[in-house]
């Protein structure tokens, strides 16, 4: 074998990648996508590691790699991100979908379980990924989706066509122009400070999508403001939020004339989402919301 074509083995690139500081994982996944092949591919790249790259494969991985190490998400840089199941195209126009946001479908999918045709709204829906997750997952469901980013419109609208998902999408400010109630409201809104150092690891992605006035609560606070005029009595909202802020957003929900007020934690046991119940005000019961002390210790709230 010519010496350049040893080089450029699929073993010789993943080692080299990781020499350069990339998770196995992540240097696969590009290597995946340089091959034009699935994500899912990961067995087929063990059993061929031997197999050689083309010279401009090796420098399309390569430039790929270089990327990735400065800071851009592994699905922007493929174009794709796997959300509950589902492929969703992904651009930097949009949120990378976190893992941690499908402890919100899980949730939405709870409280929904005894509803039958339940309407639901997903604001600030980005790739589509909560609205997609919750159609999939109940296609008896009517859902809104609501960005104020015309540009993320058209990438859910894209991912709803190609996964044959129907959903309505909307361009507006939060519930602002609306109409008719829910019986859940869900989101995933922006709610890192806007000068949290960890936004520096995170130039690639909208500002947008993550930054929210000076605490990250502007968004959770205007949300839950406009919420109960958008809910059906008994209706839920639920929203994730950063992993201290879950005692500030139970006491907004409260404050709000939310019931059964309660977090849920991520994959990382971080309280990750809060949501509570709207009933009619003689039903009002308020329940005990985790406070500081009981909240776990983490060193990162970011969406990193
Ligand atoms: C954290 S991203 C969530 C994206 C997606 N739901 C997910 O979980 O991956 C927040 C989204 O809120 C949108 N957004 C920001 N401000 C908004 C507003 N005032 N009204 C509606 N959407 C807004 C952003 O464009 C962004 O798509």
């Amino acid at each position: 074998m010519p010496e350049a074509t040893r080089l450029r083995r699929l073993d010789t690139a993943l080692a080299w990648a990781q020499q350069q500081g990339l998770p196995r994982l992540e240097a696969q996944m590009l290597l995946l996508h340089t091959l034009g092949r699935s994500p899912h591919d990961r067995a087929w790249l063990l059993a061929h590691d031997g197999e050689s790259l083309s010279a401009a494969a090796w420098d399309s991985f390569e430039r790929l790699c270089q990327r990735r190490l400065a800071g851009e998400p592994v699905a922007y840089l493929t174009g794709h991100k796997a959300f509950y199941g589902l492929d969703l195209q992904i651009n930097a126009q949009v949120l990378d979908p976190r893992p941690d946001t499908e402890t919100l479908v899980d949730w939405a999918l709870d409280v929904m379980k005894a509803q039958a045709r339940p309407s639901i709204v997903d604001l600030g829906t980005g790739s589509g990924a909560i609205a997609l997750a919750l159609k999939a997952q109940r296609p008896d469901s009517s859902i809104t989706a609501v960005d104020a980013s015309p540009q993320a419109l058209q990438v859910a609208r894209h991912n709803a066509q190609r996964l044959n998902l129907p959903i309505t999408l909307h361009q507006g400010n939060w519930l602002e122009g609306l109409a008719g109630r829910f019986d859940l409201i869900a989101s995933n809104p922006p709610y890192i400070a806007e000068d949290d150092p960890h936004l520096a690891a995170l130039q690639h992605e909208p500002r947008m999508a993550l930054a929210s006035g000076p605490d990250g609560l502007d968004a959770i606070r205007s949300i839950i403001t406009q919420a109960p005029a958008h809910l059906h009595p008994g209706g839920w909202l639920l929203l994730e939020h950063g992993y201290a802020q879950a005692p500030t957003v139970c006491q907004l929900l409260q404050v709000a004339g939310f019931t059964q007020v309660h977090s849920r934690s991520d994959l990382a046991g971080h309280a990750r989402c809060s949501g509570g119940c709207f009933a009619q005000p003689p039903e009002r019961q308020a329940t005990p919301c985790p406070d500081a002390a009981g909240l776990p210790n983490a060193p990162d709230g970011t969406r990193t």
